[in-house]
């Protein structure tokens, strides 16, 4: 596989959420995906515990009841923003374009060549119930994000792209039955799109400077 022309700086800073520049023509060899999910691998765990597992999907038919449930559980998001049982705040003109792009996502998602879902184990079995502490969500999810945005990185660097999604898991449970995850015990940490992208020019975002949101030695009081 070809490696694009990209410094390390230039993956971190142009690895985007990818949806409407996803090839959905172009399939996906799996020697690809095993080879990002070897570096993905290479991610720090709590414990050095790597309680995880990689379910990738390649199946259209199971690619395709993977879609359903995604845009059954958007829906769903949907009605509970609408009828305000969700709290969310529509901000700003890039909310609006975003969202076009996440429709179109959710409406091709059966299209894709290929998903990932990493399923991570409860390994203090509370994260299910109310007795999670901080410690046990930043242990747990601290277990699983860096190796999932290095899979991203990864992906990004030989010309393919994905979106981190986690409107799924308004049915997580729908997923893990399709997937045959054991649900009581297991977390998934969202739905990865993988394709090749139509193009490979992606830009950095805009975020606001990180000496805008930085302090030194203190937090600023009136600071949000
Ligand atoms: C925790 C998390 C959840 C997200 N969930 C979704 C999702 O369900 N569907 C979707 O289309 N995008 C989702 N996104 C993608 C964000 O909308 C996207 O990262 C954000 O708009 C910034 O764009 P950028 O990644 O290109 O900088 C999610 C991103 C994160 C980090």
């Amino acid at each position: 596989m070809t490696l694009l022309d990209l410094t390390i700086d230039e993956v971190l800073t142009t690895t985007r959420a990818v949806r409407k520049r996803l090839d959905l023509d172009r399939p996906v060899e799996r020697t690809v995906i095993e080879e990002c999910l070897e570096l993905a691998l290479q991610a720090p765990t709590g414990s050095n515990q790597q309680q995880w597992h990689w379910i990738v999907l390649d199946e259209p038919e199971v690619i395709g009841q993977a879609a359903d449930i995604y845009r059954e559980a958007m829906a769903q998001y949907s009605a509970d923003i609408a009828e305000g049982r969700e709290h969310y705040e529509r901000q700003t003109v890039r909310a609006e374009q975003m969202s076009e792009s996440v429709a179109y996502l959710r409406d091709n998602m059966h299209r894709l060549p290929a998903m990932l879902v990493p399923v991570l184990a409860d390994r203090f079995g509370v994260l299910r119930g109310d007795q999670a502490q901080t410690f046990h969500h930043a242990s747990q999810w601290g277990s699983i994000i860096p190796s999932v945005w290095s899979f991203m990185l990864a992906l990004r660097s030989r010309g393919m792209g994905s979106a981190w999604t986690t409107i799924h898991l308004h049915r997580e449970q729908e997923m893990a039955d399709l997937l045959g995850i054991p649900y009581e015990t297991h977390i998934q940490a969202g739905l990865f799109p993988i394709a090749y992208t139509i193009g490979t020019n992606f830009r950095p975002a805009l975020r606001q400077p990180a000496a805008k949101v930085t302090t030194y030695n203190h937090w600023i009081p009136d600071w949000e």
